[in-house]
């Protein structure tokens, strides 16, 4: 295993312009319960066809609203962990680093990652069915209706975030594939790679030519692609490629190498 994080760290010392791409394992160490594995996976408990698709939402607004409040809610609590503090980390060490994430949970941000692309939005906004966007908590803290209503033009407003069968936000999407195929090195964490067209960024960045890292306790069907494949939890995993990292760089080799600089949410 050693060796392989020595791999690890060298892929990432000569790269120059690096992506991240992440999915829900690398905030379940955060509390945050992912969307498919075995045990306790969201989509095992819940119906995503009732609570993630905008005919679920016309159905049932109410259940939906109050469905999304409650997981909301709970992400509110959730703080980054030593994963996400890890590739914010990367910053220092690498001149160009993006973080495509399919995560709505901001904990990229949170952590410190300065150039994030969502690429299934994020739980902080809302958007109306007529169309207007950008709105926080704010602009309807005062109403009483659920789901509140849009305040420019009264239509029902819900997060905006991507359900199943919605397209993925176009200019996230199209810097996605653009920054993968000219990427010289990928790091994949906490990803099954099962959901399109997201699942398709490692390609592009094989067909360029750059090694791939991925980080994932389990196989995945990004694994054949992965020229190092780290198996085990990220929050374990990624501050010991920062240790070889900053070894590597010259850097003085510590317990802990990761400053948690914690940005308000
Ligand atoms: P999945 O639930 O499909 O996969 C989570 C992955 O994380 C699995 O491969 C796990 O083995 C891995 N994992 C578990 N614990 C981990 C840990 N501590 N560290 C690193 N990896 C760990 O989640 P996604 O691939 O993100 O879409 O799913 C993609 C999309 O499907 C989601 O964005 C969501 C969902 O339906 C929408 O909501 C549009």
């Amino acid at each position: 295993m050693e060796k392989l994080f020595r791999q690890a760290a060298d892929i990432l010392a000569r790269s120059q312009r690096l992506v991240v791409f992440s999915g829900a394992g690398v905030s379940k160490e955060s509390g945050i319960a992912t969307f498919r594995e075995a045990q306790d996976a969201l989509w095992g408990r819940y119906d995503p066809h009732q609570l993630a698709t905008l005919q679920g939402f016309r159905r049932n607004p109410k259940l939906v609203w109050e469905w999304y409040e409650h997981r909301f809610g709970l992400l509110g609590d959730v703080t980054p962990n030593p994963g996400h503090l890890a590739i914010a980390a990367l910053e220092r060490y690498v001149p160009h680093v993006v973080v495509i994430t399919q995560n709505i949970d901001n904990l990229h941000r949170a952590a410190g990652s300065s150039d994030v692309v969502e690429l299934h939005g994020n739980w902080r906004f809302y958007r109306c069915l007529g169309g207007h966007k950008g709105f926080t908590r704010a602009d309807f803290a005062d109403q009483t209706d659920i789901p509140p209503q849009c305040p420019r033009c009264g239509d029902m407003l819900r997060p905006d975030v991507v359900w199943f069968g919605e397209m993925l936000p176009p200019e996230a999407l199209e810097r996605a594939f653009a920054e993968s195929a000219a990427c010289d090195a990928m790091l994949v964490v906490g990803t099954s790679g099962l959901v399109q067209p997201a699942a398709s960024l490692p390609t592009y960045a094989r067909r360029a030519g750059s090694p791939i890292i991925e980080v994932n306790p389990n196989r995945s069907a990004i694994t054949p692609l992965a020229d190092v494949f780290l198996q085990g939890p990220a929050g374990e995993m990624l501050p010991r490629v920062m240790n070889e990292l900053a070894t590597i760089m010259g850097e003085e080799r510590t317990a802990s190498p990761i400053s948690p600089v914690l940005r308000s949410q």
